[in-house]
């Protein structure tokens, strides 16, 4: 949450003020003055100080299984949501995920209400790769994974940037991959395969940034982010 929507939620602090206290240098993050109102905090991971007194966030960060069959979104007129998975007395009004997976893929989405955190993670200057498991209709070449790492282009023209294709097992009709990617362009593994005349039959999304999807967590199950996952998480709060 931003610092001073912190300090007016704790403090009910008025404008005026929120002016004086970041000019008389009353606010204090992780021991050092702090001077840009905006930043993004979290007191699970950040000492918020102000003229003395420790502050709180209440934010929420939740690691969620995606299943298929479920859409992306907060609401949807036909379709079970991923935040309607989240128990209703754990689910803030701000809760959103961060970034998109389709109806038909499975795997790690991170939900939040930390609406700043979510922003800056999709990012292209936060660089948070993405690896996915596919399963692909036909047998996937060392020509692809060198078409990958050069740069896959799109029909149409748009080009992807190197992507990282290890190639578990290729047969006739049939290969697994584990794919990296470092940025989020609609249905974009789907379109690299389809470029290389192949389509993706299974997706699954095993990691992000430095988040990993944990074996043990259930498709359609969700848990909250750890607070080791948290602080891997630091360095994208501005
Ligand atoms: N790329 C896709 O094509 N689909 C997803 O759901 C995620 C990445």
């Amino acid at each position: 949450m931003r610092l001073d929507k912190v300090i007016e939620q704790n403090l009910q602090t008025t404008r005026k003020e929120m002016k004086r206290l970041f000019l008389m240098k009353k606010v204090f993050v992780d021991g050092a003055v702090e001077y840009d109102p905006q930043r993004n905090v979290d007191s699970q991971l950040h000492k918020i100080t102000v003229d003395g007194k420790n502050l709180l966030t209440n934010h929420v960060y939740y690691l969620l299984n995606k299943p298929a069959g479920v859409v992306t979104a907060k609401k949807d007129s036909q379709f079970q949501t991923v935040t309607e998975l989240v128990a209703k007395a754990q689910r803030p009004a701000g809760l959103y995920p961060v970034g998109r997976l389709d109806r038909d893929t499975t795997g790690l989405l991170l939900l939040t209400d930390n609406g700043q955190l979510g922003y800056d993670l999709l990012q292209p200057y936060s660089q948070v790769t993405k690896t996915y498991h596919a399963v692909i209709n036909e047998q996937v070449t060392l020509e692809d994974k060198k078409a990958f790492e050069t740069g896959i282009v799109f029909h149409g023209g748009i080009r992807c940037q190197p992507a990282q294709l290890n190639i578990l097992r290729a047969e006739s009709g049939y290969s697994e991959v584990l794919l990296t990617i470092s940025e989020g362009k609609f249905h974009q593994v789907k379109k690299m395969f389809l470029a290389c005349g192949k389509k993706v039959t299974s997706l699954t999304r095993l990691a992000m940034g430095p988040l990993r999807l944990p074996e043990e967590l259930a498709e359609g199950d969700y848990r909250a982010l750890t607070l080791e996952e948290l602080q891997r998480l630091k360095t994208y709060f501005r």
